[in-house]
């Protein structure tokens, strides 16, 4: 069991056609002076031999209002099918050849800066080139997640519950 945030990264094929495909191992690390965005993918599928080539994705929270999203672009890969069968509207990044999703609260376009090979999965440190925050969340006092509605996965889709609070809200040293 691990507790996992879920997004969905969007690439461009070398005809530049967009692909979606969910993928929840997703974390962060801290480089010098910014973070990186740490992705794993596993096996053989389109969004890593579009990444391969581009060196770039996006990286889309899921909201719940997306689950049928999420699971229509996990159940196909692109390799073998347009994923067309399910009506979503996508642009362009605003610093990145890269599609991202008009539904999406919360959108990082990324750039690869390394990446790490273990067995049948690599995991890609991602720099970000640009973050889209839905306009209508203040984030001016830090993040509130429940605003964001985002799914977690842990094997099932479930949503958050409520927003418990800042750090150091529960321990104050006396
Ligand atoms: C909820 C969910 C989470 C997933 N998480 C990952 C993941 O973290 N890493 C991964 O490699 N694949 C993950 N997948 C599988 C890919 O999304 C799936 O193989 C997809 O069909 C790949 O599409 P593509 O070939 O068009 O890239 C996940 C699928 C679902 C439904």
């Amino acid at each position: 069991m691990c507790v996992q945030p879920a997004f969905i990264m969007g690439t461009y094929d070398e005809q530049g056609n967009a692909n979606f495909a969910p993928t929840t191992w997703v974390s962060v690390t801290w480089e010098t002076d910014h973070y990186l965005v740490v992705i794993s993918m596993f096996g053989t599928k389109q969004t890593k031999t579009n990444v391969e080539r581009s060196r770039m994705l996006s990286v889309n929270l899921v909201g719940t209002d997306m689950l049928r999203l999420m699971d229509y672009f996990g159940s196909r890969s692109g390799f073998r099918c347009g994923k067309n069968g399910v009506p979503y509207r996508y642009s362009d990044g605003n610093v990145l050849k890269v599609p991202t999703l008009d539904l999406s609260k919360w959108v990082y376009e990324c750039e690869v800066s390394k990446e790490v090979e273990t067995g049948d999965s690599k995991t890609y440190f991602c720099t970000i080139r640009d973050v889209q925050v839905e306009q209508t969340i203040d984030i001016s006092d830090g993040i509130d997640l429940t605003a964001f509605n985002p799914v977690i996965y842990s094997g099932h889709y479930h949503s958050i519950g409520e927003h418990l609070g800042k750090i150091g809200d529960f321990y104050k040293e006396s």
